[in-house]
């Protein structure tokens, strides 16, 4: 019933749009009251230019059928959208819009910019990305455009600008999303030029830029700025960072390109964003967010299954950019076409998945793609019908999800997750152990997920956010690897502690400042003072090291910070909870873990990657010391709890990744939201999904 009221209203809101547009200039077009979509929208990446129109009637239906919502489409249409420079053609993509209307279902519309057309490239063959090897990239794949580019810019805005202005008061149009994953960087000599003046802008003169660079080293000394080369792996660390941020900024400004004519020309109840890509670090994710709406990331396993903690940690990221709840933009239909196996998620882990992805604070799932394209590279990739147009076997399961997203949505309008612990992630960090690993396996990544997992384990709910963030809705921030500390950030995290906060800093922290350069206190550079004690060496290991204390006996793996303490002094408060064993020498019987309390706060170094079972020890401590509770309660290994809160009340999503099913007391009754009635307790099956809700 309630679907078919929806789609009724729709396609009069559909109607009423066409209408609207013949009659009405723009400024009150705008005015059109737009219909409310689902709290919780299942989505689809559809590609009707692939198919003739006659079999768009039939997707639609399937679509409706399964419960979906929203549709993705027009990302990669350009060739179809301005056959000819200039000549553009959106009638198709008006009736694909108004068709899915009509079954209930809203339409995302991308922006074409990652696909350029072959009569653009070829006329404007400066419009091609270079690549380091000096040579450019030709049309036949997609991304093979010069993100700097000016020409580039100016048609893709363009292009922008005729779709915005023919659906940016289309009430069936919730948003838009802007291009697809930026990735590809451009290394020709416009992009060197542009990349010089970024330095000219930021440097001011060539005596700061070569100071803090300290390019008195091998001769890098420049006179000129235009001597000044890009470099991605083995240059100056300043330059390094400099080129990255230069990226992220020409990110940032390609996007804004798009989105101001967007935005001139669309209603404000429509979104923008863009489809990012979970950890991937080719530029700084924060400054590209600062101008979308919300973050949207596309999630894939690829080969093998879930890992709910790794790729949790990755939702969490994405909510990090814009600090409220995000869009799954896409994610794989059973399977992908790029993984060395493409093996397929389980039957029932889809639904497992989708609902995990709610539960860390998604609204929208949308599985890419519909329908494969008859012929093109990603023949291969799952889909939700087949080669003939009819369902594939996890068509019922993706179904089932969209009965359950109507159920629940109701109940998880207008929530969102809120944690207590927070974990600090910097791309300058991670770029500046990248570049100098020291030792060839320290992944950055991994160690914020050593911390993340045990420490979720814990709290079942943590934030991932920028060190540069407001803090003080935490009990707990753990800043794992914050190579890179700018004084803004170094400020932010002082102020934590005096405000009665408890960080903790983990290896490799506050070794280098905003150039990439070595800070001269040593570690943990600006918050040496504060933590009463600083590391003395640090060592990357071959085999792991023996540490033991208050957390039990464990190893260090990968690296071991040989730590001082200022405890020689009774009141300088710093205690030490881990030394080394036996190990190089050096290390035999030094502090390895440090804590002092500062006033009501306290701050703890970490200076060992400890392995599993010292790591949830390390969060057991941390949380209990930070008072830090689990926000429903203690439930099963295997088990994950994803709270979301409203006004009034909090729901909990749980669901079982466990090989067995699974039995959860609840610490109150609650409603059970797709089953209905009141429950103490649930029995969950193997990828069994429950939702209860709360009053708070
Ligand atoms: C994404 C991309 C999609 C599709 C998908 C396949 O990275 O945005 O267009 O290629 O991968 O997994």
């Amino acid at each position: 019933m309630e679907r078919i009221r929806i789609r009724h209203s729709l396609s009069l809101a559909a109607c009423l749009a066409v209408v609207v547009s013949l009659l009405l200039p723009a400024a009150l077009h705008s005015q059109t009251a737009a219909p409310a979509a689902p709290s919780l929208l299942l989505g689809a990446a559809w590609y009707p230019e692939q198919w003739p129109e006659s079999r768009w009637e039939a997707d639609l239906t399937l679509m409706q059928q399964a419960g979906i919502h929203m549709v993705r489409v027009g990302e990669f249409a350009w060739s179809r959208m301005e056959p000819a420079e200039g000549q553009y053609d959106l009638d198709w993509l008006d009736r694909a819009v108004t068709l899915a209307a009509r079954h209930g279902i809203y339409t995302v519309l991308g922006t074409p910019s990652a696909a350029p057309p072959a009569w653009l490239t070829q006329k404007y063959p400066e419009t091609l990305r270079m690549e380091e090897n000096g040579r450019r990239a030709e049309h036949g794949n997609r991304q093979q455009f010069d993100f700097a580019n000016a020409k580039y810019r100016e048609l893709a805005r363009k292009i922008a600008e005729q779709m915005a202005k023919r659906f940016g008061h289309n009430p069936n149009v919730l948003g838009w999303q802007i291009d697809n994953e930026y990735a590809e960087e451009s290394y020709g000599a416009d992009d060197k030029a542009q990349f010089q003046q970024w330095l000219q802008a930021r440097y001011a003169t060539l005596d700061n830029l070569n100071e803090r660079w300290t390019t008195a080293y091998w001769s890098q000394t420049y006179s000129s700025w235009d001597q000044i080369p890009i470099e991605t792996r083995y240059g100056n660390p300043g330059l390094l960072l400099s080129w990255k941020r230069f990226v992220s900024d020409t990110w940032r400004s390609y996007q804004k390109n798009q989105l101001e004519v967007i935005r001139a020309n669309s209603d404000s109840r429509q979104f923008i964003t863009t489809n990012m890509m979970g950890w991937f670090d080719g530029f700084d994710h924060y400054t590209v967010s600062q101008d979308l709406d919300f973050a949207a990331w596309d999630d894939y396993v690829g080969q093998g299954h879930l890992d709910p903690a790794r790729n949790g940690a990755a939702h969490d990221l994405t909510r990090g950019f814009k600090r409220k709840n995000f869009w799954v933009m896409e994610t794989q239909p059973g399977f992908v076409n790029w993984a060395p196996v493409n093996n397929s998620l389980d039957k029932g882990e889809v639904r497992a998945m989708a609902w995990h992805d709610v539960g860390h604070g998604a609204d929208t799932v949308s599985y890419w793609q519909w329908r494969s394209a008859l012929n093109g590279q990603e023949e291969y990739h799952g889909t939700l019908v087949g080669a003939d147009g009819t369902p594939v076997p996890l068509y019922s399961e993706i179904a089932q999800i969209g009965k359950e997203f109507a159920k629940a949505g109701p109940a998880l309008a207008d929530t969102a997750p809120k944690s207590e612990v927070a974990i600090l992630h910097s791309y300058d960090s991670r770029w500046a152990i990248n570049w100098q690993r020291h030792n060839k396996s320290y992944d950055p990544v991994e160690e914020i997920i050593s911390y993340y997992k045990p420490l979720r384990a814990v709290s079942q709910s943590i934030d991932v956010i920028a060190p540069t963030a407001p803090l003080n809705q935490y009990k707990l921030v753990v800043a794992p690897g914050l190579n890179v500390l700018s004084d803004e950030a170094a400020k932010n995290l002082i102020e934590y502690v005096r405000q009665g906060g408890h960080l903790v800093l983990g290896q490799r922290s506050g070794m280098k400042n905003d150039d990439n350069g070595l800070q001269p206190e040593r570690q943990p550079g600006p918050l040496v003072d504060l933590l009463g004690g600083r590391v003395e060496q640090y060592y990357a290991l071959v085999d792991p090291v023996p540490v033991e204390g208050k957390w039990g006996s464990s190893e260090s793996k990968l690296w071991a910070e040989l730590l001082s303490a200022n405890d020689k002094d009774k009141d300088s408060g710093v205690e030490v909870l881990e030394r080394y064993g036996k190990s190089n020498g050096w290390l035999d019987g030094q502090p390895a873990v440090i804590t002092r309390k500062v006033g009501k706060g306290r701050i703890t170094y970490v200076g060992v990657w400890l392995d599993d079972a010292g790591m949830a020890a390390a969060a057991k401590w941390m949380t209990e010391v930070s008072g830090v509770k689990p926000a429903l309660g203690p439930v099963p290994d295997g088990v994950d709890v994803y709270p979301r809160y409203g006004q009034r009340e909090a729901v909990y999503i749980l669901v079982n990744f466990s090989h067995a099913a699974q039995t959860v007391s609840l610490p109150s009754s609650m409603q059970d939201v797709l089953e209905g009635g009141s429950k103490h307790s649930v029995t969950l099956p193997v990828y069994g999904v429950a939702i209860l809700s709360a009053g708070r």
